[in-house]
């Protein structure tokens, strides 16, 4: 078998966000990828007999490439697209936090973190991103690729390239727009030319951005000090731009996940030391009465974290 290319079309079964997406896919078969469309709409994704979490993550995990298109909704991605990151990615998916717990394996040590350590995460891979929106005005869609990275950066998937589309705002209405279509073609392209290459070594082929790690705009501003929203890497406003001065924090940086899996080990420690206070404080907030659909007010006990 040779290199696959996962697609996940997050939008209406045969609508624009699809119709983009098929584009992409046939633009890398050409290339000599295989590859397959997933719809997010075809998956179960809460925990029970119906839950499909776990067949997504063996397709995702045996790709060379993820393309992921969403329509845009109030201003970002849909929400199920959320919810199957939070059953699989950040700290379960983090190569960085893999790579610390085998490490710590290695030296016999068993740090008192609930992760899951599949070394399969450690595999290069790449991403392409397609957001498509309604609206012809910027402010619409300006959460969609920023929260689009939040999918990619723990498993370490270099994004090759990612595009946006305005103006898709009725049923299947992209294909009135060639320039788009097209666009998809060469994104789709773009991701096959990058094929098992991953963070070390992926070119970026997309539209350049202010920050040099993520290619995105979108900033948090204290005084002059800068940090990219969607990546955290940092800088200063110098004229009418930024000068990049610390690439180190960005989440993209493995650097930075190694930290912040040091960070995480270090706070289970030290909250495992003082287990019996936090039994003893949380005791007052058990029990507290919730209501819920189709039952009269109810009083609960507290139940451990679901994800
Ligand atoms: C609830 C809802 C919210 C939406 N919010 C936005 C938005 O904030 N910005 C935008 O550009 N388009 C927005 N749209 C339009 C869709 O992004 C657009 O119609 C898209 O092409 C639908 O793709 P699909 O047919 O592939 O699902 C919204 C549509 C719906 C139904």
């Amino acid at each position: 078998m040779g290199t696959r290319v996962l697609g996940l079309g997050c939008g209406n079964p045969g609508g624009s966000a699809e119709i983009l997406l098929i584009e992409a896919l046939r633009a890398a078969e050409a290339d000599g990828a295989d590859v397959e469309l997933v719809r997010l709409d075809d998956l179960g994704l809460d925990p029970g007999p119906d839950d499909d979490a776990g067949w997504f993550w063996e397709r995702l995990i045996d790709c060379d490439a993820w393309i992921i298109s969403a329509p845009i909704i109030s201003r970002t991605v849909p929400g199920r697209l959320k919810v199957l990151g939070d059953r699989l990615l950040g700290p379960n998916a983090d190569a960085a936090i893999i790579e610390g717990l085998l490490a710590a394996r290695l030296r016999g040590e068993d740090p008192a973190v609930p992760f899951r350590v599949d070394e399969r995460v450690l595999r290069p891979r790449v991403a392409g991103f397609i957001a498509c929106g309604g609206s012809l005005t910027t402010q619409w869609k300006t959460l969609a690729l920023p929260v689009m990275h939040t999918l990619t950066f723990s498993m370490s998937i270099a994004v090759v390239d990612q595009m946006v589309v305005e103006g898709a705002g009725t049923p299947r209405s992209v294909v009135l727009d060639p320039e788009a279509v097209a666009r998809a073609a060469t994104l789709g392209g773009n991701v096959a030319s990058q094929l098992g290459r991953g963070l070390d070594d992926a070119e970026y082929l997309g539209p350049p951005g202010a920050c040099p790690l993520c290619r995105l705009d979108v900033v948090v501003l204290r005084g002059a000090e800068v940090e990219c929203a969607t990546c955290g890497a940092r800088g200063r406003l110098e004229g009418a731009g930024v000068a990049w001065t610390d690439l180190s924090p960005s989440v993209i940086s493995l650097e930075e996940r190694a930290a912040h899996y040091r960070e995480i080990v270090e706070t289970a420690g030290a909250h495992a030391a003082r287990a019996a206070l936090v039994e003893e404080r949380a005791a007052a907030y058990a029990g507290y009465p919730t209501v819920r659909p189709g039952a009269a007010k109810v009083t609960t006990s507290s139940r451990s974290p679901r994800l």
